[in-house]
């Protein structure tokens, strides 16, 4: 066999798996409080959509690639009456097997080899392998303490693309007032296109109203948005999730789709529909699990901060690091230097973490910022 392809080789180390398989070989007595991973099962109604859908022996073939019409009318509905966003389901919705098949796609239909993406640091790992599939250069776009970007460093030449994620993993800020506005500007001034992840889009806290970036003046001229089922739902293993906004954006993705992925199984779209349009307390509910959880983490841990996301995001004490957290107190956390540069010395716990674990890995980190 030949060599493997640069666009291979440049791949950098998968973050999750790596941090995961370390986790793991630490032994079974170790917390981890680190992985994003729901802990709380999709509702009811929408495992039942599945079953009974795949159950017609009629459904087994291939699905319609771009998506079932009844689909896609299902995200318009929701983004309408949630986000208050209007959407052409035909031309303005992509629906993916997941935000991770999203973000990887996005690179690959925005950037020519050698352009630049700006990536948020800190922020989510993926985003990287994204830009070194599409042969395109990263470029980290610092975010302030309030987690809006240093729009002032970033270059300005052949930049093809930006990702904005609020509420953001890792950092746990919600869209600071006025971001979608100067990241639309910014479009306009460098002919980049704005790609937000909205995968915690309905996870905010203390009284806070999910903000799309679509409803923003202007957003769909230059930029997309994704969403995931993930988390708003608990189905990441389902792997569902959709990209909505610019309409070039989208027919490019569906091209790709054609060409590459032929679309997604039709029971798992009449789930995705459940989901959407069937009852919404359950999402609510696990927001408020989510807060509880994060209430108890910020008592516990000197710095945490927390509006969104089911993320918790803390400063290190000097001196303490990931490895002696794990080795020396039993517990994992996700260590923030894996976000980006501005990541060192903070580190990540993930509020889906059941509840008895989650109180177990607080006590295990107090008494080790105690004894430093
Ligand atoms: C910020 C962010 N974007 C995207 C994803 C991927 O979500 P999906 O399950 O839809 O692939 C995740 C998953 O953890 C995430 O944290």
């Amino acid at each position: 066999m030949r060599p493997s392809p640069d666009r291979i080789e440049r791949l950098p180390e998968q973050y999750f798996t790596t941090l995961l398989a370390r986790v793991l070989a630490a032994g079974d007595d170790v917390i981890d409080v680190g992985r994003g991973n729901p802990d709380v099962p999709p509702p009811p109604h929408v495992i039942e959509a599945l079953v009974e859908s795949s159950s017609d022996p009629a459904i087994h073939g291939y699905p319609p690639f771009a998506g079932l019409r009844v689909t896609k009318q299902a995200i318009a509905d929701r983004y309408a009456s949630v986000y208050g966003v209007e959407l052409d389901p035909e031309r303005e919705v992509a629906f993916l097997p997941g935000t991770t098949t999203a973000l990887v796609e996005l690179a690959l239909v925005l950037a020519q080899r050698g352009d630049r993406i700006l990536l948020p640091d800190p922020g989510y790992p993926d985003y990287n392998s994204a830009v070194a599939l599409a042969g395109a250069e990263r470029v980290a776009l610092p975010l302030g303490k309030d987690g809006r970007p240093d729009w002032e460093g970033a270059p300005r030449e052949r930049v093809a693309a930006v990702y904005l994620n609020y509420p953001a993993n890792p950092s746990a800020v919600a869209a600071p007032p006025g971001v979608f506005g100067e990241a639309v500007a910014f479009a306009h001034e460098t002919g980049a296109a704005i790609v937000h992840d909205f995968a915690y889009g309905d996870l905010v806290f203390d009284g806070r109203r999910p903000e799309s970036f679509l409803a923003e003046a202007g957003a769909r001229e230059v930029g997309v948005e994704m969403f995931s089922l993930s988390k708003s739902y608990g189905m990441a293993g389902w792997r569902l999730g959709f990209v909505v906004g610019n309409t070039e954006i989208v027919a490019r993705l569906n091209l790709v789709q054609e060409h590459a992925r032929s679309g997604v199984f039709v029971p798992l779209q009449r789930a995705a529909v459940a989901a959407l349009t069937g009852p919404q307390e359950t999402v609510e509910e696990r927001r408020a699990l989510y807060e509880r959880r994060r209430d108890r983490v910020l008592e516990s841990i000197p710095g945490a901060r927390c509006e969104g996301t089911f993320f918790v995001w803390f400063p290190l004490p000097d001196g303490l690091t990931f490895e002696r957290l794990l080795d020396e107190h039993r517990v994992a956390v996700a260590p923030g230097e894996g976000f980006g540069e501005q990541g060192r010395g903070f580190a990540r716990i993930s509020l889906a973490t059941q509840d008895e674990a989650l109180d177990e890995g607080l006590v295990r980190l107090r008494r080790a910022f105690a004894a430093e």
